[in-house]
Parts: C-alpha cells; sequence; structure tokens
C-alpha cells in the first residue's frame, strides 16, 4: 500500500463570513493545503452559497482553489469560475447527460485546469469507475450536498475502497477527495480506506486549535 500523503481543504462554507480574509489566512497558517468552495445553486442542492466573485476575492491568498460545483448546467459556469482563479473544477456526475464530454469542454478552457467528477451517495461507485481515467479527482460526497454539520454517511468508507482498489490495479492518479461529515471520528476510517484529499467544514472551523485540527485529519 503506498503511503500516501494526506491533503486537507477546509471549506469555506462552514467559515465566518464576517472575516472571510482572516479565515483564509487561518487555514494557511494553520496547514490547509487546499481551499475548498461548496458552489451551491438552489436548485441541484437545496441552499444558494457563493458565486465566481466569492472565489475572485479569495483565490489569490496561495492555497489551491478547489472549486466543488453543485450546480446543474456546470458547463455554464465553469469558464467564469475558471477565470476567477479555480485550480480545480469539481463538477457532479449527476447534473450532466455526458460526463465525459463535460470533462473535455472545461479542459478545453484552459491548459492548467484540472477536473473532478462528484457523486451523491446515493449514487453508487460502478457507474463512474469507467470514466476515473479522465478524470484528476473523484469526490465522494459523504453527506448529502447542501449543509455543512451532517452527520457522516457510513457506506461511504465502502465507495472509497472500490475506489481505492481501481485506481490502484490500473495505475491512475485520480485522487479520492471525501466530502462531508470528517472530523475526529471518521478521518481515521476515512483514510484507512483510501482517501487523498479530506474536505472540512465544521469540524475545522469550529476547532479551538486549527493547527491540531489539520494534524489530526492528516493522521500526525
Ligand atoms: C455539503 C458540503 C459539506 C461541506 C463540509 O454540500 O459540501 O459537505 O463542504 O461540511 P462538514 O465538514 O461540516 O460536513
Ligand atoms: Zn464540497
Amino acid at each position: 500500500m503506498k503511503n500516501r500523503e494526506i491533503l486537507v481543504s477546509p471549506s469555506l462554507l462552514s467559515a465566518d463570513k464576517r472575516r472571510l480574509e482572516s479565515e483564509v489566512e487561518s487555514c494557511k497558517n494553520a496547514g490547509a493545503d487546499w481551499l475548498h468552495y461548496d458552489i451551491i445553486d438552489g436548485h441541484f442542492a437545496p441552499n444558494i452559497t457563493f458565486g465566481a466573485d466569492f472565489v475572485k476575492a479569495l483565490s489569490d491568498k496561495g492555497l489551491f482553489n478547489d472549486v466543488h460545483l453543485m450546480i446543474e448546467d456546470p458547463c455554464k459556469y465553469a469558464k467564469k469560475f475558471i477565470d476567477s482563479g479555480a485550480d480545480l473544477i469539481t463538477f457532479h456526475y449527476e447534473a450532466v447527460e455526458d460526463c465525459l464530454k463535460a470533462c473535455e469542454r472545461i479542459r478545453g478552457m484552459s491548459e492548467k485546469i484540472k477536473v473532478g467528477i462528484s457523486i451523491k451517495p446515493r449514487t453508487s461507485v460502478e457507474e463512474v469507475l469507467p470514466y476515473l481515467n479522465y478524470f484528476d479527482l473523484i469526490l465522494v460526497m459523504s453527506v448529502e450536498p447542501g449543509f455543512s454539520g451532517q452527520a457522516f454517511i457510513p457506506s461511504s468508507l465502502d465507495k472509497i475502497r472500490i475506489l481505492r482498489k481501481y485506481i490502484d490495479e490500473n495505475n491512475l492518479n485520480t485522487l479520492i477527495e471525501v466530502d462531508g461529515g470528517i472530523n475526529q471520528d471518521t478521518c481515521q476510517d476515512v483514510v484507512k480506506a483510501g482517501a487523498d484529499v479530506l474536505v472540512t467544514g465544521s469540524f475545522f472551523f469550529s476547532s479551538l486549535y486549527r493547527p491540531g485540527a489539520i494534524k489530526m485529519l492528516k493522521g500526525k
């Protein structure tokens, strides 16, 4: 088993919206690797969060900008997020007719952009296995899209194990990211199952000592 470096991507959905610049500084100083932007349109999931201008305001702070589009018609808006500083655009398998076409379209918008695909809890992981080699990342939603602070869905661990096995057996470079309910009680199982990147919202932003929260998530 490769000893993988675990990356942590704090989700700004849980940040104090009155102090965003200092919250992002705090993510950096705490040792976060990425910054996770949960973009929700009120249609794909029952919440409305941020737009491209929000990303633009925070994407020049030196963290890898991990943009999670929980929106319908992601290809229509992807370019705006890329122009706003996104380094990775992850869209939902359930939001497009043809995920390979969508992947190609987004890749065509910029030479540098990384492209990820995400599946909701009720979507079986077998549906996306055939497409993984086209994507830089697969994002497993371990809660229903929409809100932070929800409980981790335990069946997500089976999905992560299946993905880890498939990616390793096929020598793919696709990263596994897990999003939802990641905290001190769930992170070890998620990492053991094979995750590479952990999204953390409420656990990280509610921690009294954030560097310690990052270390715990990284298993250090
Ligand atoms: C759901 C969001 C959450 C969020 C993580 O739409 O994507 O999963 O980022 O929040 P926590 O870590 O509080 O579950
Ligand atoms: Zn997310």
